[in-house]
């Protein structure tokens, strides 16, 4: 019978089973899915494991201090962060094209990961055989079922490290659904900030941010995302809107009256969808109220914004995210 003890207690043996005394390395993203993957395995096999974070800069408020501080005291994981902060913001300077970032993004993100990969395998001996990934049953599904191996290729020139990395993959997830994820990190131990977080894109607030992404702009979108966030649990609307992405319109400014006077300053775009899968989505019909309060704290607690406005378009046909 289907309880979450037995799941874990049911993983646990099928990961000691497969990793038997080896290493395994598991990246963590931040989101729900690597962070109950890499719990259980931690759990199976403890410091045989190591994890990863690439800390990009592109993460919302608070988000990677969960990771580094709150995930490792619930679970005692051996965590190796990079930061990798300026090299993003190096990387995406004078990029305003969605498309573009995200390939900036998402090459970065894997040579980076992969160099931290090199690094422990090397402090290992080359001992590290698996690698740990939060794969779920609709993306088994979805990518036709297979199981197999990871063939990791290095691009970089680390000293006296095998070119291609051969990992054979540990998926603990790929019988559970999102929600029974969400039930087996709770058995684990972890922290609700982590189990409850809604979905986020990979590239982060780096396509958040509608024009050039820069610190400035990256530490203002973070301002005005963390007071919607609060806004939004205080009035318990976490579970009633899917997500709600917050974006700035870096490229857009508009005039407007605060304090003393004129100001020119780009506009917030609030963006709450209710949605099953992401796949459709219509926008959420919230309180005025809330709206109101979180409109009034932006404009007057973040910097060079003078503006809130929603989103009222269903999915399709605009998308959830802006980009
Ligand atoms: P769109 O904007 O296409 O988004 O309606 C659908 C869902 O996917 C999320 N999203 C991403 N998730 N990596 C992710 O892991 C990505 O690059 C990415 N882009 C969009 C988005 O937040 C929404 O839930």
């Amino acid at each position: 019978n289907w309880t979450t003890s037995n799941v874990v207690e049911e993983s646990v043996a099928a990961i000691r089973e497969q990793v038997g005394d080896k290493r395994a390395i598991c990246g963590l993203s931040g989101g729900v899915d690597s962070a109950v993957a890499a719990a259980l395995v931690q759990r199976a096999i403890g410091d045989q494991l190591t994890c990863v974070y690439v800390d990009h800069g592109l993460m919302r408020k608070g988000e990677t201090e969960q990771v580094e501080k709150d995930f490792v005291a619930a679970t005692g994981v051996k965590l190796k962060v990079v930061d990798a902060r300026e090299r993003f913001l190096d990387a995406l300077r004078g990029v305003s094209d969605p498309e573009e970032k995200r390939k900036i993004i998402g090459r970065e993100f894997i040579r980076v990961f992969e160099q931290a990969q090199a690094e422990i395998v090397a402090e290992h001996g080359g001992e590290v055989e698996f690698l740990v990934q939060g794969t779920l049953y609709p993306d088994v599904v979805e990518s036709g079922g297979g199981t197999g191996t990871a063939n990791i290729k290095s691009h970089h020139n680390v000293g006296g490290l095998p070119e291609d990395l051969e990992f054979q993959l540990v998926e603990p997830l790929r019988r559970l659904f999102k929600d029974e994820v969400r039930m087996v990190g709770k058995e684990l131990g972890l922290p609700d900030e982590i189990v409850q977080r809604q979905p986020f894109p990979g590239p982060g607030l780096g396509i958040r941010i509608v024009g050039e992404v820069t610190e400035e702009r990256l530490d203002l979108l973070r301002e005005a995302d963390a007071i919607a966030r609060e806004e939004l649990t205080a009035a318990g609307l976490d579970r009633e809107i899917w997500q709600c992405p917050v974006v700035l319109l870096a490229d857009v400014r508009s005039v407007g009256v605060q304090g003393d006077g004129r100001t020119y300053g780009h506009p917030i775009v609030l963006r709450p969808v209710s949605s099953e899968d992401a796949m459709t989505a219509d926008w959420t019909r919230m309180p005025y109220e809330v709206l109101a309060r979180i409109s009034t704290r932006i404009t007057n607690e973040v910097p060079d914004v003078n503006r809130v406005v929603l989103d009222v378009t269903s999915k399709p046909p605009g998308t959830i995210e802006w980009e």
